[in-house]
């Protein structure tokens, strides 16, 4: 079976959060399952300079398609790439017109989106769809995996085809966070190509603009999202973002599939990024990058201090809002804080002010660094992760798997993934972290105390650690789940005759 997987990150190339870890994880486990994988992404700056043999496949169809419309996109092509120690063959969207900008791949120097993101991403929908009829002769997939909004219009596409009798690839879309839609003026519409009519609120049409969020959940023949508790709250008014009606018009399409932990890259026992590795018979060596890690965060190296760490993107999503709230009472009780974050300016700087106010106590680095991501994922005790809403997350998953206990709110995958080290689950050896409900300062400080009280029970604490160190939350089982979808798409579809477009 041949599946086209359609990205916008792909870590360590270009990442910005989860969705490039699950890049890298997801095909290669696929793979392994005897998937032929290739991946599409547009040719940011980032992928080309690291690209190797790379090889003109064709460029995008321009002109009256078989529904009577034409995209009116800026000219682009398609190469095949490989880059180095990924083992897929990669396509690459070649627009320099459009995606030839240093920095974030959706945000101008401005922190702003960039003005012509409909068009950037409209043509990563239409290189997806095209390479679904025939674009590259020598390689057609059986099915599209879409992943966020960004490819969103991959599925509407495809679906405009088969509505003009085209036999089509099986789509599924993959929601990462419904919080970013993909949200464009009314007028964004005409120069995309679909059917006029589709502009409608049956169709793309979200409250007088156009979504490709709404697109793909509208189009696409499957739509899964990253953990099974956020797939039922997305239908709910409260976290449905506007899309839940739609999304329960078509629960029978909808699952959650959790991520999974790239063992490459986030094993405490290998990891070549820590001064002292470990594992779950051999913990003594976290103390060591305990102490690196303080000395990293100027915090006092303090061997009985409770560090707690996050590893955040600064949105209001993770909750972090409410951690200046409760640093008085943390610090008091002899904790410290290791932050690793950069987004939102205010709460930049609010936790910038709170390294001032409480020196050798709240370390604080703004800024990405995959490094002291790593120093925090191993060094700290407990793992901050408050969030208001969270689709899947990895860095509670990554702190399970380093014996570091998360201390997350009740929502999404954080529910999904983590024991709360209440009596009766120590009791019955389930516990693995602390989740509190409320998303308030003391909802947040109930879970706090609890992980000063365990503290003080080093040998429970060191069950619950090992507890966590020995789940697997592995990719070979999402991509199990991932298949049986395809292969359930597969058995409803026809075999597929080319619709061959131009040459390189
Ligand atoms: P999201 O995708 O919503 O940001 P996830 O928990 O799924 O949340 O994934 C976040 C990923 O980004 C993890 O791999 C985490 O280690 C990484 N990350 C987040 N912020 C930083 C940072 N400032 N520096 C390095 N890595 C970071
Ligand atoms: C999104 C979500 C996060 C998830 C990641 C990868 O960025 O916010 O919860 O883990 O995608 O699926």
């Amino acid at each position: 079976m041949k599946v086209l997987y359609v990205c916008t990150e792909l870590f360590p190339f270009l990442k910005t959060g989860g969705l490039a870890d699950v890049s890298a994880g997801l095909p290669p486990a696929l793979r392994t399952l005897g998937v032929d994988v290739r991946l599409l992404l547009p040719a940011f700056p980032a992928l080309i300079a690291q690209a190797l043999a790379m090889q003109a496949v064709a460029r995008l169809p321009e002109g009256k398609m078989p529904w009577g419309a034409a995209p009116a996109l800026p000219p682009a092509s398609v190469t095949l790439v490989t880059l180095p120690g990924f083992d897929l063959p990669v396509y690459l969207l070649q627009a320099p017109a459009l995606y030839e900008r240093q920095g974030n791949p959706y945000l101008g120097p401005d922190g702003k989106d960039w003005h012509d993101n409909a068009r950037r991403f409209a043509a990563l929908g239409w290189a997806g769809a095209t390479l679904g009829q025939g674009l590259d002769p020598h390689w057609m997939p059986d099915v599209i995996h879409c992943h966020d909004w960004h490819a969103g219009l991959v599925p509407a596409y495809v679906r405009a085809f088969a509505q003009a009798r085209q036999a089509t690839p099986a789509t599924i879309f993959t929601i990462h966070n419904l919080a970013y839609q993909g949200l464009f003026a009314a007028a964004e519409f005409a120069q995309l190509g679909l059917p006029a009519s589709w502009f409608d609120v049956d169709g793309l049409e979200f409250f007088g603009q156009l979504s490709f969020m709404k697109a793909a959940i509208r189009y696409a023949d499957r739509i899964t999202t990253v953990s099974p508790t956020y797939a039922g709250e997305i239908t709910t008014e409260a976290q449905g973002c506007g899309l839940d009606g739609l999304l329960r018009e078509r629960a029978n399409a909808l699952s959650g599939i959790l991520n999974g932990v790239d063992d490459q890259i986030w094993n405490p026992g290998t990891d070549p990024l820590l001064p002292a590795r470990y594992d779950e018979t051999q913990l003594q060596n976290k103390a060591l990058d305990k102490r690196a890690l303080q000395t990293l965060f100027t915090l006092e190296p303090r061997a009985n201090a409770l560090v707690f760490g996050v590893v955040s993107r600064l949105t209001a999503q993770k909750g972090l809002h409410l951690l200046p709230q409760v640093l008085a009472e943390l610090v008091q009780r002899g904790g410290q804080v290791a932050l690793l974050g950069q987004g939102d300016p205010a709460l930049e700087q609010a936790f910038v002010d709170a390294a001032i106010r409480y020196p050798g106590q709240v370390g604080v680095r703004i800024g990405y660094d995959e490094v002291s991501a790593h120093a925090v994922v191993a060094g700290a005790d407990v793992m901050l992760v408050p969030s208001e809403f969270e689709p899947c997350g990895l860095t509670q998953l990554y702190a399970l798997r380093y014996g570091t206990l998360p201390l997350v709110r009740r929502v999404g995958g954080l529910a999904d993934t983590v024991v709360d080290c209440s009596l009766e689950n120590l009791d019955e050896g389930s516990a693995t972290g602390f989740v509190f409900d409320q998303l308030s300062p003391d909802g947040l400080l109930s879970a706090v105390r609890r992980a000063f009280a365990l503290f003080r029970r080093p040998d429970e604490w060191a069950a619950v650690q090992q507890r966590g160190m020995s789940l697997r939350f592995d990719w070979r089982t999402a991509a199990q789940h991932y298949l049986a979808i395809y292969q359930s798409l597969q058995s409803d579809k026809s075999p597929i005759n080319p619709l061959v477009f131009g040459s390189p």
